[in-house]
């Protein structure tokens, strides 16, 4: 039998119902805060996330999906949406078109070619935000809050969120300067891939999964000790921001992150749940005011986050938050014999049309399965159709809760269901 890629999942039944409830919130939430729904395409020319992930980073030199189209382009499945989202917002020129800041967010797969294990995917789903054109601390604290709240509005509750600012350029280069100095008598101690990374980009150092217990990592000195004042007066406007917030944090100076682009704030939310798996990082985000320029736009600041849904979901599992409420169906119509069916199909598809969830019988049940199918699908009204009915359009409804039988023309059906169903489940 043929199987599904490695690193991949299907998703039906409990996950399915779980999935939609999470997605449902997402977009009721991009309401509120004002953002646009943004899309660009699964796959990118491979140098946008040469350019945008960056070079050292392990996303783009071990973990990216690369292929040749037919036309002999270098092509990538996107790792992440930040570099698409920004190469679009370069090219549609919407630094010109909308005003500032733009908000935007975006929901969808990327792909990885990592080890799976619980949490890990090669191809895992993103929602992300996106903001363009500030450089207010405000929106670093709000973009911080909309995962916070995201979780919080599912019910979950032990979540963790660790800030830390990596400074802008000039911090950078000093910092850099200092981790040089740190790591140049030691590095030849070092593992293959940070002798690279030393040369290149020694930041990256610090997210080594093989030297990560080494002493010399734990003693190299942090970010914070290198921000000047403009960086440190942008942290301390985030700290401030997010407490008028009212959100707990951290600052964990060890957050650098593991893509070239972040400059200022860096955050992540982790889960902070007794015997969750090593993948606790549920969410991750950050300033990148250069990188709109990086990739060929105007000089524009950008800040934004992405949280994973896989991780989400074995949050909330290991919190055993059941997300799958079954609300059922309003009306399930039972025609009692194949001469009602097509009947049956109009009267149908005219409740769907008019707001109801409905479900019909398609497998000629006899009348006492059809009460037992209405059940299994917790339906709050029957309508059992036979010849009587389809001759008098008069209808015969039952309350599948009170047994209550009840008469009702087809003219006056819509008004019948509208009075006796609540109004949440047909807008
Ligand atoms: P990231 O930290 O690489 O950041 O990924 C964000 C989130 O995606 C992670 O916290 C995790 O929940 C999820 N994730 C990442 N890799 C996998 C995987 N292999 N399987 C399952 N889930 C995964 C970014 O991607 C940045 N673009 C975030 C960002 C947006 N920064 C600014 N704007």
């Amino acid at each position: 039998m043929i199987q599904k890629p490695k690193g991949t999942y299907d998703v039906y039944g409990k996950k399915s119902k779980q999935i939609k409830y999470i997605e449902k919130i997402l977009n009721s939430l991009m309401e509120k805060y004002n953002y646009e729904y943004m899309r660009t395409p699964l796959f990118e020319n491979s140098e946008l996330f040469h350019r945008g992930v960056g070079e050292t980073t392990d996303i783009v030199t071990k973990e990216t999906y690369d292929f040749l189209d037919r036309g002999n382009r270098n092509m990538t499945l996107r790792p992440e949406g930040t570099a698409g989202i920004c190469r679009s917002f370069v090219e549609n020129k919407m630094y010109g078109t909308y005003t500032m800041p733009v908000k935007t967010w975006y929901y969808g797969p990327m792909y990885r070619y990592e080890r799976p294990q619980s949490g890990r995917y090669r191809e895992f789903y993103q929602f992300g935000c996106e903001v363009f054109g500030s450089d207010n601390a405000s929106i670093d604290a709000e973009l911080i809050s909309i995962p916070v709240n995201i979780y919080k509005l599912l019910g979950l509750k032990g979540i963790k969120v660790n800030i830390n600012s990596l400074g802008d350029r000039d911090s950078r280069e000093k910092y850099r300067e200092a981790l040089i100095k740190h790591f140049e008598p030691h590095i030849h101690e070092f593992c293959e891939d940070c002798q690279e990374r030393f040369k290149k980009n020694p930041l990256r150092i610090l997210d080594c999964k093989i030297d990560c217990d080494k002493e010399i990592m734990k003693t190299a000195p942090t970010t914070i000790e290198y921000l000047n004042d403009t960086s440190k007066k942008h942290f301390d406007k985030v700290k401030e921001s997010l407490e008028a917030l009212d959100i707990d944090y951290v600052v964990n100076p060890k957050i650098v992150r593991g893509l070239d682009y972040y400059t200022h704030t860096v955050f992540e939310v982790e889960a902070d749940i007794e015997k969750f798996g090593s993948q606790k990082v549920l969410c991750g985000g950050g300033r990148y005011n250069g990188l709109v320029e990086a990739i060929g736009g105007p000089k524009i600041s950008g800040v934004g986050f992405a949280l994973g849904l896989e991780r989400l979901l074995n949050a909330l599992e290991a919190e055993e938050i059941d997300l799958d409420e079954n609300n059922g169906i309003d009306i399930y119509v039972a025609p009692m014999s194949e001469k009602e069916e097509s009947y049956s199909l109009g009267l149908t598809q005219s409740l769907r049309l008019s707001g109801f969830n409905v479900e019909m019988d398609y497998m000629n049940r006899k009348l006492q399965n059809n009460f037992k199918q209405a059940d299994k699908l917790n339906a709050k009204f029957i309508i059992i159709l036979g010849e009587d009915e389809v001759n008098t359009n008069i209808l015969t409804i039952k309350n599948n809760k009170t047994k209550e039988e009840f008469k009702v023309s087809t003219d006056d059906v819509i008004e019948f269901f509208d009075n006796n169903i609540e109004e949440e489940h047909h807008e």
